[in-house]
């Protein structure tokens, strides 16, 4: 297929483009460098530097593109809490142009990073698809509404559409050449790579944010993904998009380990001390995601196999000595 992926330049896009390539497919990367890094883009891709809002100029009807895959967006919860404009501009209001680009130029699927964020504090556990959806920050809500939009266009003008809701996304693509493709964000606000910034010394500690959650240690719970899992459901995921439908899966391991048990894995995966301390919980912050994934399982016949934080930590630790160290 040829494929058009937004973010491109970013974590899981750059990991998914060169799965995408490695199964024999064109990958155009469209990106606007905004967080993203113009040396994380598959060397195979053809890139454009680009805002979503302009994907019109590369998606025209004679350009023949089966799907675009649409990773970019704004990410940080707890920086939407704060800046809540910039996330509806970017994850919706830019996206929305995006989908206006698509129907005019006649792509028939779409693939979309959306997020375990939509589901906020669930009233089940684990979460699946049809529960409740009551974003707590922000970026949740601008995720879900491009959700609903994608559902009206799948309706209205026969989009075949698939929304992927990440949970916590972690670890790196290590190659057969051995290099790897991991997570790097500037400024970094995510717990794995912050833990691994304190490892290598270029943070003196650690925050965790709130140990009063009802949760078992009182710190956050959240279900780690090894990136490598989650880019391979993509791939499914362009198989099963069928026209007129709005298909969504959460992807997630199916366990939930606490902001402390990820310190823990984190000390022994580096060797470091890690010196922790408690600060006051981030606003936003739901206390418990854990993902039902069993409609992957059983629709895309997706099972993720590096499930544990040793995996998910060694891989990024790999990637972050060879990259950003
Ligand atoms: N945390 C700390 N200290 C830090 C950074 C994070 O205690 O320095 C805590 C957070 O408060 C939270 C947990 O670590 O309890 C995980 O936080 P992250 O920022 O790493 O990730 P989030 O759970 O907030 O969000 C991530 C992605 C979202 C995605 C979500 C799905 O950033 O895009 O997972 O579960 F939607």
């Amino acid at each position: 297929m040829k494929l058009l992926v937004t973010g491109g330049a970013g974590y899981v896009g750059s990991v998914t483009s060169r799965l995408l390539l490695d199964a024999g497919h064109e990958v155009v990367v469209l990106d606007n460098l905004s967080t993203g890094f113009r040396e994380a883009i598959a060397p195979d891709a053809t890139f454009v530097q680009a805002d979503i809002a302009d994907a019109g100029t590369v998606l025209t009807p004679d350009a023949g593109f089966d799907a675009v895959l649409h990773f970019a967006g704004l990410i940080a919860a707890g920086e939407s809490m704060h800046k809540p404009e910039l996330y509806w501009d970017h994850n919706v209001q830019r996206s929305l142009a995006l989908l206006n680009a698509v129907r005019a130029a006649g792509v028939p699927r779409m693939v979309f990073s959306s997020t375990a964020a939509v589901y906020g504090n669930p009233t089940e556990l684990p979460i699946t698809e049809t529960a409740t959806k009551a974003p707590t920050n922000t970026y949740g809500a601008t995720k879900l509404t491009f959700d609903f939009a994608l559902t009206s266009e799948a309706f209205a003008h026969g989009l075949a559409a698939v929304s992927l809701r990440y949970f916590n996304v972690a670890g790196a693509l290590i190659r057969e050449d051995g290099t790897a493709i991991g997570e790097r964000h500037d400024p970094e606000t995510h717990l794995i790579p912050i833990t691994l910034q304190v490892a290598a010394g270029k943070r003196e500690k650690l925050q965790i944010f709130g140990d009063d959650y009802p949760t078992a240690d009182g710190t956050c719970v959240r279900d780690y993904i090894h990136v490598q899992d989650l880019a391979r459901a993509h791939l499914l995921a362009l198989d099963v998009a069928a026209p007129g439908e709005h298909k969504i899966f959460n992807l997630g391991n199916g366990n939930g380990f606490s902001n402390l048990e990820v310190v823990e894995a984190a000390r022994q995966v580096t060797g470091a001390e890690l010196p922790v301390e408690i600060a006051p919980q981030r606003q936003g912050d739901p206390a418990t995601l854990v993902a039902g994934s069993q409609k992957a399982r059983d629709e895309l016949g997706w099972i993720p196999e590096k499930n544990t934080l040793t995996d998910m930590i060694g891989d990024a630790w790999a990637f972050y000595r060879s990259h950003v160290a």
